[in-house]
């Protein structure tokens, strides 16, 4: 089936001058990951991931979803890169998955593995669409979750070597690199309230994976910048939390500084300055050993420059102190990717979190585009000097095919017009935002949530795989056509 493109998708809006203009220069993009789109699970001599594991464990995804053929994109790449030329992309981010390439995750590459990527980023030049590949987006092979996954230190080992094969095969077409897709997600979901692969619930495993995670990042940036041109760039993507106390209150300010630490500044810390934060040790000194975790050498490794920052957001955070009231499990949940007892945040299990005010998406995410200025000039305040590049933001919303075969989504539309317009703001505040990366290009699979939330700006029919472009990705193609906003945000 190939994709469906009764229209141009630049065609349908007047040509009229952009009321905010973006740099010269700013990248347009939409972002995608392995798991999520490729499918072909078991071919070519891709191996199982956690996320197959997970996903095929009864009552870890909602409906028993997995991403066996997902949105079939591995057979459909090139009808996908068309759509892609038909917004006017830019830029694509994508990942690479681990286990297709290196099956197992030990030893040599799998070519036929490789040869997907490597015509996908051939696609993706020969339409000028820059291709940004992100190593790691939470598809970890099995094998080595067995072998103890991202709490062993020997992962940050494997990940070096699998870095040297992609980073080999195409380090001559991909502009952009990108070691780690929030690895926070890896640490503390996936190995503390245990809602994402492998589902582990071990507060002193979420710390330690998150260290390795870490150092996988720096080796790896040590691997691409003796491998691949000067000339590419290497980043990591954050999914910074945009942190606010409920009240100015004592209690409410040193709940947020816990969350910040654990949520961001555990990551910012090594990778940006070279050192964990102290107050982070401190909160966390009773669960780990972190003079035994944190061997000599790796927080000069961890701290490797990077030529980018990216940035993933959604919606911002909102907590308070302890409630002496609640269980100390009602305390510590946060459900924003799926319910657990167990708290995503080792140490600071007491925070209580809120639902920030206003509108939500069909996540339950209250949609907030302050967050995304706030946490913009935020983090150009603590890390002058380094370009930053938004590589997600989106939202889902219960869309559908109506009679007429289209998909209007005008909630969509003012969510992007709002974040867009926060970004244009931080830019005109003297931050350095060098692009935007809308998530996602096309439906697919949201993890703990199947295929049950659509993020794309292009709707896929998983009976038939049929592509249409939502009413977002005619007006996506028009900011990127005028390079910037319309005035309204298209809502009638
Ligand atoms: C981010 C993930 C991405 C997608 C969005 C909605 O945390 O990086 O894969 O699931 O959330």
């Amino acid at each position: 089936m190939t994709a469906v493109r009764s229209e141009p998708l630049t065609g349908t809006l007047p040509h009229q001058a952009a009321a905010l203009s973006f740099p010269p220069g700013f990248t347009w993009g939409a972002a995608t990951a392995a798991y999520q789109i490729e499918g072909a699970a078991a071919e070519d001599g891709r191996t199982p991931s956690i996320w197959d594991t997970f996903s095929r464990t009864p009552g870890r995804v909602r409906n028993g979803d997995t991403g066996d053929i997902a949105a079939d994109h591995y057979h459909r790449f090139r009808d996908d890169v068309a759509l892609m030329a038909d917004l006017g992309l830019d830029a694509y981010r994508f990942s690479v998955s681990w286990p297709r390439v290196q099956p197992t995750g030990r030893g040599p590459a799998v070519e036929r593995g490789l040869d997907f990527y490597r015509a996908l980023a051939d696609e993706l030049l020969e339409k000028g669409i820059t291709p940004v590949a992100t190593l790691y987006h939470w598809d970890l092979p099995q094998e080595l979750e067995d072998a103890g996954g991202w709490p062993a230190r020997d992962t940050a080992e494997r990940f070096a070597d699998y870095t040297a094969l992609v980073a080999e095969a195409l380090g001559d077409r991909i502009k952009i690199w990108t070691t780690f897709n929030e690895p926070w997600c890896s640490a503390f979901l996936g190995y503390g309230s245990g809602v994402h692969a492998p589902g582990r619930t071990e507060p002193e495993a979420a710390l330690r994976a998150a260290h390795h995670l870490n150092l996988a990042h720096g080796r790896a940036i040590g691997v691409l910048r003796s491998t691949v041109p000067a000339s590419a760039r290497t980043s990591i993507t954050l999914n910074l939390h945009q942190v606010r106390p409920l009240t100015a209150s004592a209690g409410d300010l040193e709940a947020a500084r816990r969350i910040d630490a654990v949520g961001n500044r555990i990551f910012t810390g090594p990778v940006l300055h070279g050192a964990y934060p102290a107050d982070l040790l401190e909160d966390t000194a009773h669960l780990v050993d972190w003079d035994d975790l944190v061997r000599d050498g790796d927080l000069a490794e961890i701290s490797r420059p990077v030529d980018l920052l990216g940035i993933n957001y959604y919606t911002p955070t909102l907590v308070s102190a302890p409630d002496p009231s609640a269980t100390a499990g009602e305390a510590s949940r946060n459900d924003a990717h799926g319910k657990s007892d167990h708290s995503p945040w080792p140490g600071s299990e007491q925070v209580v979190f809120h639902l920030p005010p206003g509108e939500t998406t069909a996540m339950g995410w209250a949609i907030d585009d302050s967050g995304l200025y706030d946490l913009l000039r935020d983090t150009a305040r603590e890390h002058p000097g380094l370009p930053l590049m938004v590589t997600e933001n989106g939202a889902a919303f219960d869309d559908y095919v109506n009679p007429e075969g289209a998909v209007n989504d005008p909630e969509r539309i003012a969510y992007l017009h709002g974040h867009l317009s926060a970004v244009h703001r931080a830019i005109a505040d003297g931050v350095d935002v060098r692009g935007y990366f809308l998530w996602s290009l096309m439906d697919n699979f949201e993890w703990a949530h199947g295929y049950g939330r659509r993020f794309g700006a292009v709707y896929v029919d998983y009976a038939t795989q049929r592509r249409i472009p939502k009413s977002s990705a005619h007006w996506y193609a028009d900011v990127i056509r005028r390079h910037g906003l319309p005035a309204a945000d298209g809502r009638a």
